[in-house]
């Protein structure tokens, strides 16, 4: 039997049974698609849902603010992908009419869409057979094949993309897909592959020769970069200073003041007066904090300080309503509770 008969068989009696399944909808599976791009399901399963009932269509999309498209992404890491994806829901609107188009070459030229995303969208909402090569089927191609160079390479990668799309059959090509994706996701996993229970191990390179363990031979990562601040929780009153970030890292999310670098109480008063504008009294040590980010790791030591003074330009003094209705990133929640348990 063949490659693809072999998993899809597999895949009817095992696929995972998830809300953006068994439908043919390309606007819940763009928005399901990017949701799992560096999120796992189980977490992605919280927030489907709710942001198909906030957002039920893509005009809906396009035609809400983006901090309510960012609120709705709070916790979900990587907001570049939502504020995309609603800038690619704008063009979808502005140039089709509201119609994902059904073409990876049209898919390609919106916002936030990808190879991947594209063929996703293409093959599970529109049975085109085309390959979605993330890195679970980057793995699973990549053993099968025998493909033992690095996958960083610009030539190995062409290859697993040319090997990934001659496995897509024409009958099923979504399911084929997502196939994969469970395979890799469940039995051909990184490490060590449960290979007596993988389907297509009689069509496989690397359970032959023994060696699925060292496959994919992955590109060398630059270790994060470690930073250390101190988080500035300045009340006036009862309300806290933040801002709104405009960086390209969390842009759009609010955080509080953060100063580089671990300073004594002593020398906070004068730093915050310099770097934020603000003279601040009644220093008090609130704890630490840790965030592990793809390329940063954030050291965070927590201190609570008051002012009198207004907020300098670019700053907002927030009450704890307003606090609850702003995006706040996972990296400074935290600090969140710390604001909201002071008093
Ligand atoms: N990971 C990315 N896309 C997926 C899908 N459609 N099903 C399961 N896991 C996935």
């Amino acid at each position: 039997m063949h490659f693809a008969e072999l998993l899809l068989r597999w895949y009817d009696q095992h696929a995972r049974v998830l809300p953006w399944r068994g439908i043919h909808n390309a606007y819940h599976t763009w928005v399901s698609e990017t949701m799992l791009q560096q999120t796992r399901v189980e977490t992605v399963l919280a927030y489907f849902d709710r942001f198909i009932r906030r957002f039920p269509t893509v005009e809906a999309l396009a035609a809400a603010p983006e901090d309510e498209v960012l609120k709705m992404w709070e916790g979900l890491g990587y907001y570049r992908r939502a504020r995309n994806l609603h800038k690619g829901a704008q063009q979808v609107v502005a140039e089709h009419g509201g119609v994902i188009p059904s073409d990876v070459k049209e898919l390609l030229k919106i916002s936030g869409i990808g190879e991947y995303t594209a063929g996703a969208i293409a093959s599970i909402a529109y049975d085109q057979a085309v390959p979605a090569v993330d890195g679970n089927v980057i793995r699973v191609v990549s053993r099968v094949k025998g493909i033992r160079e690095n996958v960083g390479i610009p030539s190995v990668k062409r290859r697993i993309a040319q090997e990934a799309a001659a496995l897509v059959p024409q009958s099923r090509p979504g399911d084929f897909n997502q196939a994969m994706m469970d395979l890799g996701a469940t039995i051909c996993v990184p490490g060590t592959p449960s290979c007596e229970r993988c389907p297509v191990s009689a069509l496989c390179d690397a359970y032959r020769e023994g060696d699925a363990e060292d496959i994919p031979e992955l590109p060398r990562k630059n270790p994060p970069r470690v930073i250390d601040y101190d988080l500035c929780l300045i009340f006036n009153g009862d309300r806290v200073l933040m801002r709104q970030r405009t960086e390209t890292m969390l842009q759009g999310l609010w955080v509080y003041p953060m100063v580089e670098d671990h300073h004594t109480v002593k020398q906070l008063p004068a730093l915050v007066k310099r770097k934020i504008g603000l003279p601040v009294t009644d220093i008090q040590t609130a704890g630490e904090a840790k965030h592990i980010f793809t390329h940063q790791v954030w050291q965070m030591k927590l201190y609570i300080m008051h002012t009198t003074a207004e907020a300098p330009a670019g700053w907002r003094f927030v009450t704890m309503e307003e606090m609850q209705q702003l995006t706040i990133p996972t990296a400074v929640k935290k600090a969140k509770e710390v604001v909201l348990n002071y008093e």
